[in-house]
């Protein structure tokens, strides 16, 4: 795939994290992305274009995507929020996002979910990409809400969506619990890669790590379809540790997948908390 206007990429969430960190690999493999956020990104590449769209609007977003071929959507609040927060730009914005693809013959979805939509299984337990959700927060909530408007979009409307729980994208994992879920830049954009041109994705949910040895997730299918991480997490572990040190404990979290997401707001007893 190149500058070839027919396979027009659109990126939402552009100016963020992720995307601050995924843009130089990615203009280098698929030169012409548009970016789009409702703030332009610092330090635009030569083969990058800025559309600045806020999701929470249809008409912005109907004409965002209007010539894409694929969008990779990553557009959101990225964290725990007020309901309102969570419902315009995650629910509502997603929405949008989708209802925008289908009217626009979109052929390909990739949308950032999050492992906090499974954030209350426990740590000790691995798990696969079929497991019911178990969101540990209204963001884990959100992300779930995205999984099944995009297998609506892929069943009912033939768009071919790929879902990426990602875990932590960083240079290194922050924490121990990150030594489970972090994923590299590199290894995220491979991901990309997947969700944007393998021809066998219809609806696909992997999730987003490296090759983690503390990993609780079975990503086989997205090793099926060509996934090759390369990132290992254990190199890390002495900084991830240490790092951890200066946390301390966290009694409700430090049980579940979404730590600190499943500990905020708890008010349940904890043997009645998740599977
Ligand atoms: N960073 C991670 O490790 C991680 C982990 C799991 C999931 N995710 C998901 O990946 C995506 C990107 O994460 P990030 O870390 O880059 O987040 P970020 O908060 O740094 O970036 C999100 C971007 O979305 C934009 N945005 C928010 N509301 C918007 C709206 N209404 N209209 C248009 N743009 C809007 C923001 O301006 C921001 O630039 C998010 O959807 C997040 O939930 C991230």
């Amino acid at each position: 795939m190149t500058n070839d206007p027919s396979r027009r990429i659109v990126f939402t969430g552009a100016a963020g994290g992720i995307g601050t960190m995924t843009r130089p690999l990615l203009a280098k493999l698929y030169p012409g992305l548009v970016l789009s956020d409702r703030v332009k990104p610092k330090d635009l590449l030569p083969s990058e274009t800025f559309v600045a769209a806020d999701l929470t609007k249809p008409d912005e977003v109907a004409a965002l995507v209007k010539g894409a071929h694929s969008v990779l959507h990553l557009g959101g609040h990225s964290v725990e929020g007020t309901w309102d927060h969570i419902l315009n730009a995650n629910i509502i914005g997603c929405y949008n996002l989708f209802e925008a693809a289908r009217a626009a013959d979109v052929k390909r979805v990739i949308f950032a979910s999050s492992n906090h939509a499974i954030g209350f299984y426990p740590r000790k337990k691995k798990i696969g990409t079929d497991v019911t959700v178990r969101p540990d927060s209204r963001y884990g909530v959100s992300k779930a809400f995205g999984e099944a408007l995009g297998a609506l979009y892929s069943d009912k409307h033939g768009i071919a969506v790929t879902c990426l729980r990602i875990g932590n994208v960083g240079p290194m994992p922050l924490d121990v619990r990150r030594l489970s879920i972090w994923i590299s830049p590199e290894d995220l954009v491979q991901l990309f890669q997947i969700g944007l041109e393998n021809p066998d994705v219809r609806f696909e949910i992997f999730y987003g790590a490296s090759d983690n040895e503390a990993g609780w997730w079975d990503n086989s299918r997205a090793q099926r379809l060509g996934y090759r991480p390369t990132g290992k997490s254990e190199k890390f572990r002495a900084h991830a540790e240490a790092e951890q040190a200066k946390i301390g404990p966290d009694p409700v979290g430090d049980l579940f997948q979404g730590g600190a997401f499943a500990s905020a707001e708890f008010t349940n007893d904890v043997k009645r908390a998740g599977p």
